[in-house]
């Protein structure tokens, strides 16, 4: 869970023409040979590819009926894959948690998630085309598997199986972005059509961002955090309170803050001065860590003690998210003036939009909150209009996979399977710091910035800032 160490890793950054493109200091694109390295052993993961004479791994499937997709995925701690069509049915899923085992290793260890993807994934697949009612790979039209970001070693499992079904079935063949697929979820699972452009706050284990979404595979990073994700906080402080942490320590955490009193411990809520749109967990975590300790074993004793801590930790989580959030929404009613239309959508998506409390106050802040748009693509003056997906396709799960590659393929977008290896590190989209060449901004500037913000990202051509599998790192 706790991948932001991991993900989040040093970047270097180059200018170049109004628009710095980002490099990863390390590339995780390995050469050829190393395409099996870290795999568990006794595992032929070099398989012989039957590959018919005829028909390419590659292309798109037809485009004038629906078409299906298997999905794939095995980036962190969960082996998910989900045969999704075209026109957003879920034909069948079937997901493999490995919480029982992280439970036991107290977190997750990247050999362990790994070997046991490897253990699941062929029965996960099988299980998937089974509720899907359909026989075999040959009956899918394409396949898809998340390449990055995430654990290399478990991210290997997947995009290899992957490959080899492409080629042996000769299927056109989709590289996904995780944490775009979080984000793409939403269009899939809304009532309504959520339509570009959109405001997101992905929530997940190693990340926690707000996103300008411009269309699919193009997404700009308006804040990020500083330090830890929104679930690893969660997570870490599930583990100061005791509770499981297999499976991530949120649903524990949101369970037991249920029977505490918010506000019971006093914690300060992160970058209350700071007016931009990133985040920090960290210090939070520290306090929560501190207000523990500093408290008598007797009062610890007592079973409401974690209960409140719990639910002032969360209360006081939200209230940053609530605070960061304001800011995006001002920086949205701002994106008017440049695009000639406002983004009067949120979306929330990763592991932590499971999260109750926070989709209620969340839907309480986009109901309290006008969104203006007299000049088209926004809702005539009303409010915020907040989209979540069900809580099962918050956390990570085949669909999403799926789904993103569906959003591809419409578009005419497959990747070349032969070849193909993960990115460990792959940035969603250029940073603010990126597109303006600020790094660092005093809060009196932050209107002057917004503006400048705006008028970046309309100025960065499609396609400049899109997410493909096939641009270099
Ligand atoms: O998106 P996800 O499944 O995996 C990553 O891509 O990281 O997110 C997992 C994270 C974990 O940190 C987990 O504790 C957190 O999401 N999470 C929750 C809840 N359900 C999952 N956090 C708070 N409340 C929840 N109900
Ligand atoms: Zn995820």
């Amino acid at each position: 869970m706790a991948l932001a160490a991991l993900l989040l890793l040093p970047l270097a950054v180059s200018m170049r023409a109004g628009v710095r493109l980002l490099r990863c200091s390390a590339s995780s694109r390995g050469p050829a040979s190393r395409a099996h390295v870290g795999l568990p052993k006794g595992v032929e993961w070099g398989r012989q590819y039957h590959r018919p004479a005829s028909g390419a791994a590659s292309g798109l499937p037809p485009q004038d009926k629906p078409f299906t997709v298997l999905g794939i995925e095995t980036s962190c701690d969960d082996t998910g894959v989900a045969v999704v069509r075209s026109d957003g049915t879920i034909l069948g899923e079937a997901l493999a948690s490995q919480a029982a085992l992280h439970e036991e290793f107290g977190g997750v260890m990247p050999g362990v998630a790994r070997d046991a993807h490897a253990e699941a994934l062929d029965r996960v697949t099988a299980e998937a085309l089974k509720r899907a009612g359909l026989a075999s790979v040959a009956d899918v039209d394409a396949v898809a598997v998340t390449v990055g970001p995430g654990l290399e070693i478990c991210l290997r499992v997947g995009c290899e199986s992957a490959k080899a079904l492409a080629l042996e079935h000769a299927k056109p063949f989709v590289a996904v972005h995780h944490l775009e697929a979080h984000v793409l979820m939403a269009r899939l699972a809304a009532a309504e059509p959520v339509d570009f452009p959109f405001l997101t706050l992905l929530v997940s284990g190693g990340h926690c961002m707000l996103l300008l979404s411009r269309a699919v595979g193009e997404h700009y990073v308006i804040g990020s955090t500083l330090d830890d994700a929104l679930g690893e906080a969660y997570d870490k402080v599930a583990r100061l309170l005791d509770l499981p942490v297999g499976g991530g320590g949120g649903p524990a955490l949101e369970a037991l803050a249920r029977d505490g009193s918010a506000g019971a411990v006093a914690l300060p809520v992160p970058m209350s001065r700071k007016k931009n749109c990133d985040f920090s967990f960290a210090g939070l975590k520290t306090a929560v860590r501190r207000a523990i300790e500093k408290t008598d074993d007797a009062r610890r004793a007592e079973p409401s003690f974690n209960a409140d801590v719990a639910a002032s930790f969360q209360d006081v989580a939200i209230s940053h998210l609530e605070q960061r959030l304001r800011y995006a929404f001002e920086l949205c009613e701002k994106a008017g003036d440049e695009w000639g239309c406002r983004p009067s959508t949120l979306v929330v998506s990763g592991g932590v939009a499971a999260n109750a409390e926070l989709r209620r106050r969340l839907q309480a802040l986009c109901d309290a909150t006008p969104a203006g748009a007299a000049d088209g693509g926004g809702d005539d003056g009303g409010s915020w209009r907040l989209v979540v997906p069900p809580p099962r396709l918050c956390t990570d799960n085949g669909v999403m996979v799926a789904w993103a590659a569906v959003e591809s393929l419409r578009l005419g977008r497959s990747h070349a399977a032969e070849g193909r290896d993960v990115r460990a590190r792959w940035p969603l989209g250029p940073s603010i710091a990126q597109l303006t060449g600020e790094v660092e901004v005093p809060p009196k500037g932050y209107h002057a910035r917004t503006a400048k913000v705006m008028r970046a990202i309309a100025n960065t051509k499609p396609g400049k800032a899109e997410v493909d599998a096939d641009q270099p790192a």
